[in-house]
């Protein structure tokens, strides 16, 4: 089967979408639901449908776009990523996920394919954690990882409830429909920027993901005592910066006292209040991020934290309180979807090699109820999460037709 992918088509979709931003291109910023966001979708909505896909959305704002199989009945073949950025971000990170796989649908129509199969691109809603603290919102509820009630009580930063939001963005009816049912995917396999600087080191064009990494997210409160920063003495003070600071420190000590280098710590988020130069920090705010491809060796690290900030907070007389954002175990990719992949890196002539997702995806929790895999795309320096994140064109278009490929093996 002859397949074309228009290179040129997945640039200038690309292109489109990055001026969808509250941030000047190449500066992306396009958190969940905001105005941004919104025109995004619509504008991803209309392309699908040009396409000739059937689209809809749950009540929490997952966008599904299907090519309708002969056979109605069987499983569907799943594939998509994210549209959300985090600020100040690039233009790669999800969306080549999305339009990459839009543009290996289209060619596989224009090839005569028919599918056996539903071909189904999935735009997740929230896979970044910036506005609700807690990463892969939309696949996490899709694979029934968090229960109805427990979406119902998130917040965003602001305080406003997750349902008042998507009520706002035009997104109503019950969460408690957004489960997918059993077997409504038969395989999923995503398409992503590598994030990090193995491919291009290493000069190998594909990636395929044999698994995902094991993400945890801590939100930690800490409340000491405010006051004048010129009259209070240093010893009477107890200043919830400080023992912020040595939190941050733990987090670094407990990462790299694994030994591993598999094992990641992030304190990326620090709020202080009430935020002057001469006033003592009474409260502060941590999130953190840990991760490991071993989920016990995780854990530990948890454990070791959490064991650090009781001590900090006897030592420094302090409160401090620990909440779980989320603590996910790590995916295994399925071995028939990774098959598919190889299958179709071979009959491109395309290198590539198995490797581990330290980044999450949507994959994770796809993972939890289909056969699923990823293929990665190398990206200039490794860079991610970053305005000056770039994949070439080459390497889009290598990515979409053996995505192309894989999903016709995979829906016939
Ligand atoms: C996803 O954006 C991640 O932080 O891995
Ligand atoms: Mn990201
Ligand atoms: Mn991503």
């Amino acid at each position: 089967m002859q397949i074309n992918i228009d290179e040129a088509r997945i640039v200038a979709d690309l292109e489109k979408l990055a001026t969808f931003s509250d941030t000047e291109s190449p500066v992306i910023t396009r958190v969940v639901y905001s105005e941004s966001d919104q025109k995004a979708r619509a504008w991803l909505k209309e392309e699908c449908k040009a396409s000739g896909l059937i689209v809809r959305e749950d009540p929490l704002g997952n966008l599904f776009a299907r090519w309708h199989g002969s056979d109605a009945a069987a499983g569907a073949v799943g594939t998509g990523s994210h549209i959300d950025a985090i600020p100040h971000s690039g233009r790669f990170d999800g969306t080549v996920g999305v339009l990459g796989a839009l543009e290996s649908i289209r060619a596989l129509q224009r090839s005569g394919f028919q599918p056996r199969r539903s071909i189904e691109l999935l735009a997740f809603i929230s896979e970044e954690p910036t506005r609700f603290g807690i990463g892969c919102l939309g696949s996490r509820m899709l694979c029934g990882g968090l229960s109805p009630e427990k979406a119902a009580a998130l917040k965003d930063r602001q305080e406003v409830p997750l349902d008042a939001v998507r009520n706002a963005a035009h997104f109503s009816g019950p969460l408690e429909t957004v489960k997918l049912p059993a077997g409504y995917y038969s395989s999923f396999v995503e398409l992503h920027i590598e994030q990090g600087p193995i491919l291009e080191r290493e000069n190998i064009a594909l990636g395929i993901v044999t698994s995902i990494a094991a993400p945890a997210a801590l939100r930690i409160l800490i409340e000491g005592e405010g006051g004048h920063a010129g009259a209070v003495l240093m010893p009477a003070r107890r200043d919830a910066f400080l023992g912020a600071a040595e939190i941050a420190l733990a987090v670094e000590a407990a990462a790299k006292g694994t030994g591993v280098i598999d094992t990641v710590g992030t304190c990326g988020l620090v709020e202080v209040f009430p935020g002057l130069a001469n006033s003592i920090p009474n409260k502060v705010k941590l999130e953190l991020d840990i991760r490991d491809s071993e989920l016990a060796r995780r854990d530990a690290v948890l454990r070791e934290i959490s064991q650090a900030c009781e001590q900090i907070a006897v030592r420094r007389k302090l409160e401090i309180t620990s909440t779980t954002l989320n603590a996910d175990a790590p995916a295994s990719c399925g071995p028939e979807v990774i098959d598919a992949l190889e299958k179709a890196c071979a009959e491109e002539k395309i290198a590539y090699q198995k490797m581990v997702s330290r980044a999450y995806h949507d994959s994770l929790f796809m993972s939890r109820i289909a056969p699923t895999a990823m293929l990665f795309i190398p990206c200039k320096n490794g860079v991610s999460h970053r305005p000056d994140e770039y994949a070439a064109p080459r390497d889009l278009a290598n990515g979409a037709i053996v995505l192309a490929r894989a999903m016709a093996t995979l829906a016939s």
